[in-house]
């Protein structure tokens, strides 16, 4: 059986947290797709640590956590992270695995997906600047390196010739920054890597299932940055919505179970593109500096806005949202009045859909408008104590979404989370 908990926005909506909290129900976390454009916080004992490649379950001894083959690996950051949990008191060797599909991140592609940003100038995707595009390129256009290859003795020939394919690509860009430094790494990076457990991850993964074993999928970004179903252009390369889980798992989508979706009680942004309900004024800075909104990979800071129910209703349809988790709610606690996006006019029409061509049309968000609660709900653990006002700016996104909210995290740390069950 597989539950899947992936986010419904932008991105960074505290997806690493809630993995980190529903652990200990699963035996197995598997990251299915993205890469270390991922930053996924955790409070560990008091203690902050973001993770990039890592599965957000390493710190439960009892799982096993899986880097899937839809995912795309950069080795250095893996073996520096691999350090970071290290100081936490954790052996990632122990319980991390690898497929052997994964296709790697070369220094290369990180060079290209900034050659490529330059190349754009102000249309540029606001990329995280970590190989992401070329690194996905490379594996639709079957060029692309994967981890089983780096046990093969003839990776160093095979890496190089695929450098030489990216140099003519950065020669064409005018880019001559010197990487010479990034492939040290790389190297190191990949001989760290052969000590790590390097399985077929369908295989694992799918006898684990048979044999009763509960599986967490781990979404990365949001769903509005999917490729094929965000603001395209303006989003990552790789399937963030639940159907990414079977091909970036290997598993069949019947073995899915609940599609837990994540979603601030707001919403931010990072990087480019279209994002209706943005707020340029006060209310928007006092989203940011109350909710600490910088982002955990690059520390840019996050643009910030009203919740989107339109959007949010596109991504419960195409992930089948089964549950959602609310996070950030203490974030709106000191706020007078709240407002809920419910439709957008377009051209003098209003209309509840996404558009397919977002990022090209002047969209005037239409809001309700809602008491605030004005209390300090940091420190409540029960439904029952949450202040009316609050519940009712639940109920009418439950209603509006016809999906309801399961969980209410009220702040960073592990046990600030309310179950609505
Ligand atoms: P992710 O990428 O979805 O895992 O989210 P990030 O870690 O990038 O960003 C979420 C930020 O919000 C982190 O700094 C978390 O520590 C923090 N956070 C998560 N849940 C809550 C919450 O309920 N309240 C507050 N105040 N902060 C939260
Ligand atoms: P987590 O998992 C927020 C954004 C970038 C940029 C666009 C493309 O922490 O939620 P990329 O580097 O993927 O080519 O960048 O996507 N982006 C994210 N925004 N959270 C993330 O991950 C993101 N990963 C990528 O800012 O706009
Ligand atoms: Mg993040």
């Amino acid at each position: 059986m597989v539950d899947v908990l992936l986010g419904l926005q932008w991105g960074d909506e505290g997806k690493g947290k809630i993995v980190d909290y529903f652990a200990p129900k699963y035996d197995i976390i598997a990251r299915f797709q993205g890469g270390p454009n991922a930053g996924h916080t955790l409070y560990v004992n008091g203690s902050k640590i973001v993770l990039h490649q890592i599965p957000s379950g390493i710190f439960h001894e009892n799982a096993v956590n899986l880097i899937g083959s839809g995912v795309v690996l950069d080795a250095v950051t893996l073996k520096k992270e691999f350090d970071k949990v290290a100081s936490f008191g954790v052996d990632g060797r122990k319980t991390l695995y690898v497929s052997e599909r994964t296709h790697l991140i070369l220094p290369t592609h990180r060079a290209l997906d900034k050659a490529s940003e330059v190349s754009k100038g102000n249309d540029k995707i606001g990329s995280t600047l970590k190989g992401i595009g070329p690194a996905y390129m490379d594996k639709t256009g079957r060029n692309g390196l994967r981890v089983g290859d780096l046990l093969d003795k003839n990776f160093t020939t095979q890496y190089i010739k695929l450098r030489l394919k990216h140099q003519r690509m950065l020669d064409s860009f005018g880019f001559n920054d010197d990487i010479s430094e990034w492939e040290e790494e790389f190297f190191e990076a990949i001989e760290f890597m052969k000590s790590l457990k390097i399985v077929n991850g369908e295989y694992f993964i799918n006898e684990q299932i048979r044999n009763g074993k509960k599986v967490l999928a781990e979404g990365a970004q949001g769903s509005m940055l999917d490729v094929d179903f965000g603001t395209f252009p303006f989003v990552t390369s790789s399937n963030t919505i639940s159907a990414g889980v079977c091909t970036g798992l290997g598993i069949a989508p019947q073995k899915i179970k609940e599609v837990i979706g994540v979603t601030k009680a707001y919403c931010t942004r990072v990087g480019s593109g279209p994002f209706p309900t943005e707020l340029h004024d006060e209310t928007g800075e006092r989203l940011r500096k109350i909710g600490n909104e910088f982002g955990a990979t690059t520390g840019r800071p996050r643009r910030c806005g009203w919740i989107d129910l339109v959007a949010l209703d596109f991504a419960c349809m195409v992930n089948g949202v089964t549950q959602i988790v609310m996070t950030k709610s203490d974030v709106l606690d000191a706020f007078e009045e709240l407002s809920v996006c419910t439709s957008y006019g377009i051209n003098g029409t209003q209309q509840k859909a996404v558009p397919y061509q977002m990022s090209k049309l002047p969209i005037e968000p239409h809001y309700e408008h809602f008491q605030g609660w004005q209390t300090d709900i940091t420190r409540i653990r029960e439904h029952a104590s949450l202040p009316a006002p609050m519940k009712q700016y639940i109920d009418y996104i439950n209603r509006f979404l016809g999906v309801n909210v399961s969980y209410i995290s009220n702040g960073p740390e592990r046990d600030q989370i309310i179950s609505v069950l």
